[in-house]
């Protein structure tokens, strides 16, 4: 048996009594939990790569705004379910200083972090008309959304655009649109796993297409501006964070703080509807809701039936955050580039240890270093290659549970990896590269 990093029969053991069927199929959550007991036990310290944990310290302002809010009493009123006035108007105003976008500020609406927004949405959007059933998925994706649709029961369709890059995504949208049944589509951009960035000609097949189809683009931009090669930090100057947005007025825009502001963990995040999308009536909506405007029946319907609004402190936090991005005073975007160069030298410790990237290309032009990347091994599939790592001290997530084909790929995420650690990530992948000589 060949050594390695962390011993064999710890590894084992825990996965045993991890009770974990399969570990390629592992939700996130217990990759977690498996290798924190591993970590306890032996006293090494894992290269974590499995989960999307900001990594950096909560933006101060919206720390220094939420606890002014807190011990100005708001913790003892409920919210309005709609938003606090000053976070929609600076929604508004983010919306077309970064994106170029005109919404109202009626149409921005904070959510308890954006998980709860696309729940609130397929919800809704599911119930617009009755014969349109089913979201589709541009995976791959956040595993949590088609998490999202079994819990509802509700249905889903899903494709792997590694293959629809381009002019070949239009037949095949089209493929699914035509037939009638699909409310909405879904995808992240950038991508989470794959960090690849739809390109402008992408998104407007995509929003050609809504408009034609009368289908709604839930666009997830949980990592706005992330995609590094292009600046899209100032505010109200080209470029812009491109979005579907520019092609389509059948949109909803899930915005987050999570990983822009580092502000995980009070789950606040927005969504922003077009103003056609939130005034459309639609007479179906009666048999769920008192109102068949859509923008009324996803607030004082759904988000009312959810949680009846947003955390109050966390809306104020938010507000100052936006607030001081759109006045130019701070530049967020400086701030994550941190995950941008982080990533491009690990991926260089992978690459050169054998490892290949699995989703490499946008079109023509290599993907963007950013929060997460994919790699494959020649002669393992993903879920074998995941078992490996752990043996080296590594860990990550299987693309089999993201809607990928890629089914010999894993995701890799930077954002928990210390530059401290770097030796150590680099001295384990040439040992895995030893002991798995290509
Ligand atoms: C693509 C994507 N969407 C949504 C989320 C969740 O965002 P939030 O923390 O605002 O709920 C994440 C978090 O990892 C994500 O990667």
């Amino acid at each position: 048996m060949k050594e390695t990093p962390i011993s064999y029969d710890v590894v084992q053991r825990h996965i045993l009594q991890s009770k974990i069927r399969n570990i390629g199929k592992a939700t996130i959550r217990e990759i977690k939990k498996l290798i924190n007991g591993i970590e306890v036990e032996t006293g090494e310290k894992f290269i974590r790569m499995e989960m999307g944990v900001p990594g950096l310290p909560a933006t101060a302002i919206g720390l220094q705004a939420e606890i002014e809010a807190l011990q100005k009493g708001v913790a003892a009123i409920y919210p309005d379910i709609e938003g606090v006035p000053i976070l929609k108007k600076e929604a508004a105003r983010f919306v077309k200083l970064f994106l170029d976008i005109d919404v109202d500020a009626a149409n921005c609406v904070p959510t308890v972090g954006s998980m709860q927004g696309g729940f609130a949405a397929f919800l809704t959007f599911s119930k617009i008309h009755r014969d349109k059933d089913t979201t589709l998925f541009i995976d791959p994706g956040f595993p949590v959304h088609h998490q999202q649709h079994r819990v509802l029961g509700q249905k889903f369709e899903t494709f792997d655009v590694y293959n629809y890059r381009g002019d070949k995504l239009r037949d095949k949208l089209e493929s699914y649109f035509s037939k009638g049944n699909i409310h909405s589509v879904l995808y992240s951009n950038p991508n989470n796993p794959s960090w690849i960035c739809l390109t402008d000609k992408e998104l407007r097949i995509i929003g050609e297409l809504a408009t034609k189809y009368d289908v709604i683009i839930i666009e997830d931009l949980a990592y706005f501006a992330m995609d590094f090669r292009k600046d899209y930090s100032k505010p109200g100057e080209p470029p812009y964070q491109p979005t579907v947005a520019k092609y389509t007025d059948n949109f909803l825009l899930l915005i987050s703080s999570s990983k822009a502001f580092s502000y995980a963990g009070q789950r606040i995040g927005l969504m922003v509807l077009s103003n056609k999308l939130f005034n459309t009536k639609a007479p179906d909506l009666l048999r769920h809701y008192s109102s068949d405007i859509v923008g009324t029946a996803l607030i004082y319907g759904t988000v009312y039936a959810l949680s009846a609004g947003t955390t109050h402190s966390t809306q104020y936090a938010l507000a100052a955050m936006l607030k001081a991005v759109n006045d130019g005073e701070l530049d967020f975007v400086e701030v994550v580039k941190e995950y941008g160069a982080k990533a491009k030298i690990m991926k260089k410790m992978f690459t050169d240890n054998g490892f290949t990237i699995v989703y490499d290309r946008d079109e023509d032009e290599p993907i963007a270093d950013g929060f997460f990347f994919t790699v494959a091994y020649k002669g393992f599939t993903g879920e074998e290659l995941l078992q490996e790592l752990i043996y080296y001290g590594i860990s990550a997530i299987t693309l089999s549970i993201t809607g990928s084909e890629r089914t010999e790929g894993i995701r890799a995420c930077v954002s928990l990896v210390k530059r401290e650690q770097f030796p150590v990530l680099e001295e384990r992948l040439n040992k895995f590269r030893e002991n798995h000589l290509i």
